[in-house]
């Protein structure tokens, strides 16, 4: 393949694998809408990304442990989840590094299971970013460009764009040792974005960049994914980012999907206590035989003498913790009936010092009913692990 050649004698070190992995990442594969993008027959129907009884396991380890996906043409799709959930092997499976022990993965429509990286119009924004470092900025953008023998004048055409997208005219002459970690990023992403492939697969990419950067790279790639219109299936474990982000996200747990969903669905409407837990903080409470969660904006506090409004539950309850946050003040108070809540206020009229007071105090809490959701059980994925065959399939044979 002339994709790893080209960086074989490009780059001195790393293992053949890893080279490959850069070119793939650069967009050194092959594009098959390229070829059949003269009279290719819509194909509206077919889900940009389907994955099917995806399995791979790592010795003892179900890295991945049989995920059904389905995601749109032109989605922001995130996949959330605590370190090892399998986040990255699934990226892995759908780009073409790994193949899955079972299961398939179909890109537009077509099963791409058995293809190597090259041959799928994926590209990868990996978390290290992975820039040539002797290579100048519009050399590390146009690099895939020039694998495909794209000609220069359009070569450089496409690169000033993909640089004008992510903010970075003018740095076409330097080297990555010259840029910042941001500016890094942004170099990695137009890498990507020039290829113009059909689905964009980002591993963490805002994860070394501090907070105001990150804010900041976040709305810039919700700004490119609107203008491009690719498909981005995008990793976090940032459950906030993960909200702000997407169309839908899927929260992983142990190589599995515990829920799928819109931002609102899966921050109202959490199908397990893990999901409750992991995305936003978890207030589950056990009443009647019940498992219920309720949000902490969602949680009074009442003043004392306060009546609670018509048709709110009403406990009482000791602050046990006060924790001041600038904007928000966050009490964790014990309930008389068992558990403990953590609810939030505002820091409108109440001072801070104040509001640290408050502690060891007795108070009243009230939400109403409709605010509370019950979830079953504690997670779906460990009894789905316990559940799953020990066995995987052959890898060699793949899936039938
Ligand atoms: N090449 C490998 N060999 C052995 N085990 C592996 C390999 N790659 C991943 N694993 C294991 O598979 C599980 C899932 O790993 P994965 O990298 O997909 O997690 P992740 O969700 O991306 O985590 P993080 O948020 O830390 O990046 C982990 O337990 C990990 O140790
Ligand atoms: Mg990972």
């Amino acid at each position: 393949m002339a994709a790893t050649t080209a960086v074989a004698t490009l780059r001195e070190g790393g293992t053949a694998a890893e080279m490959r992995e850069e070119a793939m990442a650069a967009g050194g594969g092959a594009r098959p809408a390229d070829a059949g993008a003269a009279g290719a027959v819509p194909v509206a129907a077919a889900p940009a990304v389907r994955l099917a009884g995806l399995r791979k396991s790592y010795g003892q380890v179900a890295a991945v442990a049989g995920v059904d996906l389905q995601i749109a043409e032109g989605e922001f799709f995130t996949m959330l989840g605590p370190s090892g959930s399998g986040k990255t092997t699934l990226l892995r499976l759908i780009a073409g590094f790994e193949r899955p022990d079972a299961g398939s993965v179909e890109l537009g429509g077509t099963d791409v299971t058995r293809d190597p990286p090259y041959a799928r119009d994926v590209n990868t924004v990996f978390q290290d970013y992975a820039l040539f470092p002797h290579m100048s900025v519009l050399e590390n953008v146009e690099y895939g460009l020039r694998v495909r023998r794209v000609a220069k004048a359009d070569r450089r055409r496409r690169v000033q764009q993909a640089l004008e997208m992510v903010r970075l005219t003018g740095f076409s002459g330097r080297k990555p040792i010259q840029l910042s970690g941001g500016q890094r990023q942004r170099v990695a992403l137009a890498r990507a974005i020039v290829n113009e492939p059909e689905v964009l697969l980002l591993d963490e990419p805002l994860g070394a960049l501090d907070l105001k950067l990150r804010q900041e790279m976040q709305v810039e790639l919700k700004r490119i994914q609107r203008e491009v219109g690719i498909t981005f299936i995008y990793v976090t474990h940032d459950q906030e980012e993960a909200l702000t982000m997407s169309d839908r996200l899927a929260v992983f747990n142990q190589g599995s999907v515990e829920q799928v969903g819109t931002p609102i669905d899966v921050y109202e409407h959490p199908a397990s206590e893990f999901v409750a837990g992991f995305i936003g903080i978890s207030n589950v409470l056990e009443r009647g035989g019940r498992h219920i969660t309720i949000r902490p904006e969602k949680i009074r506090l009442l003043a004392d003498g306060e009546q609670a409004p018509p048709g709110s539950h009403v406990e009482s309850g000791r602050i046990e913790d006060v924790v001041y946050l600038g904007m928000l003040t966050r009490y964790v108070i014990a309930l008389a009936e068992g558990g403990t809540l953590t609810a939030v206020r505002q820091n409108m009229e109440t001072a801070a010092a104040e509001a640290l007071g408050a502690r060891g105090r007795a108070v009243s809490v009230a939400w109403r009913d409709e605010q509370t959701y019950e979830v079953k059980g504690e997670s779906r994925a460990s009894a789905a692990a316990l559940a799953a065959p020990a066995a995987p399939d052959d890898p060699a044979t793949g899936p039938g």
